[in-house]
């Protein structure tokens, strides 16, 4: 089933599983899945439970509120971050006292500006996306909310961004990273993250799951394979301390040792 002829209900609800649509994030390519556990923009309408849990802790602010309203009507909104995943990482920022993070994969900046509104006011946030279109939305936003000065938007493959940043002598320097971009190079974010992640500092690697198609993947598709390989890597990674969780499309949480 394609994106488009998801429901605008459901997708202002959320897309919650045993339905499915893992995103055609890119490009245009097609997705779907049979199996997931929950990937909620905030509603939980087909979910009870779900719903129950945001309903009892969602603590949006309003201007990622007004955000993620009009993210919904995008057509890939889907591709937005599960809201509560989302200020899990920003409640795991502020723990950790993050002053320094990258996010790999803007989208419309949803999880950007929740990054953005928990770092301090002198923090950054390394923002890499090679859509304007997309992040372009988002701007407006994140200049309502007075956080814009705490963020870098780089619009240039990630991979370069990364690279950038090594090259400027970065290395050991972040606090908080989130991958959440082009699944083949999931890998070699990991990688580069890592190197410039500080010791104790959390890397959030997002879509561990994929819908489910991570407990068999067809050897021709290149993203499953991608991400499986990675999750298989990381449980035997002896660089961090590690817990994959089951919100949103699965996350998984990377400590450096
Ligand atoms: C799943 S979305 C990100 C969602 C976002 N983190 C949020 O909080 O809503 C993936 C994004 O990765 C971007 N992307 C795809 N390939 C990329 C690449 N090679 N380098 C940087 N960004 C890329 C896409 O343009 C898209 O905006
Ligand atoms: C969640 O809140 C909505 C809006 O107040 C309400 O309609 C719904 O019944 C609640 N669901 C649960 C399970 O708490
Ligand atoms: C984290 O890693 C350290 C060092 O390898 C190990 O001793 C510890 O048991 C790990 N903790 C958890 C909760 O996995």
């Amino acid at each position: 089933m394609s994106v488009r002829n998801i429901s605008k209900e459901a997708l202002a609800g959320s897309i919650t599983l045993g339905v499915v649509f893992v995103a055609g994030y890119f490009f245009g390519k097609k997705k779907s899945s049979t199996m997931s556990i929950s990937k909620s923009h905030c509603g939980g309408k087909d979910n009870p439970l779900l719903q129950y849990v945001l309903n009892h802790s969602m603590r949006e602010h309003p201007v990622l509120k007004s955000l993620r309203l009009r993210t919904m009507e995008d057509s890939w909104s889907i591709m937005m971050v599960a809201c509560e995943q989302s200020q899990l990482m920003a409640n795991l920022a502020r723990l950790i006292k993050a002053k320094k993070a990258l996010e790999i994969g803007v989208y419309t900046g949803y999880n950007t500006l929740n990054m953005a509104l928990a770092l301090p006011d002198d923090g950054v946030l390394v923002a890499c996306d090679i859509s304007e279109e997309y992040t372009n939305i988002g701007k407006p936003f994140w200049k309502e909310a007075g956080v814009e000065h705490k963020i870098d938007l780089r619009i240039q493959p990630a991979l370069k961004t990364l690279d950038d940043l090594l090259s400027a002598s970065q290395a050991e320097t972040f606090d908080f990273v989130f991958i959440d971009a082009d699944k083949v190079n999931y890998d070699s974010y990991y990688e580069k993250s890592l190197q410039l992640l500080r010791k104790g500092g959390i890397i959030a690697v997002d879509n561990v799951l994929w819908g489910g198609k991570v407990i068999n993947p067809a050897p021709d598709d290149q993203d499953t394979v991608a991400i499986d390989k990675l999750n298989k890597k990381l449980h035997r990674d002896t660089r961090i301390n590690l817990s994959m969780l089951t919100v949103g499309d699965g996350v998984t949480l990377a400590i450096k040792l």
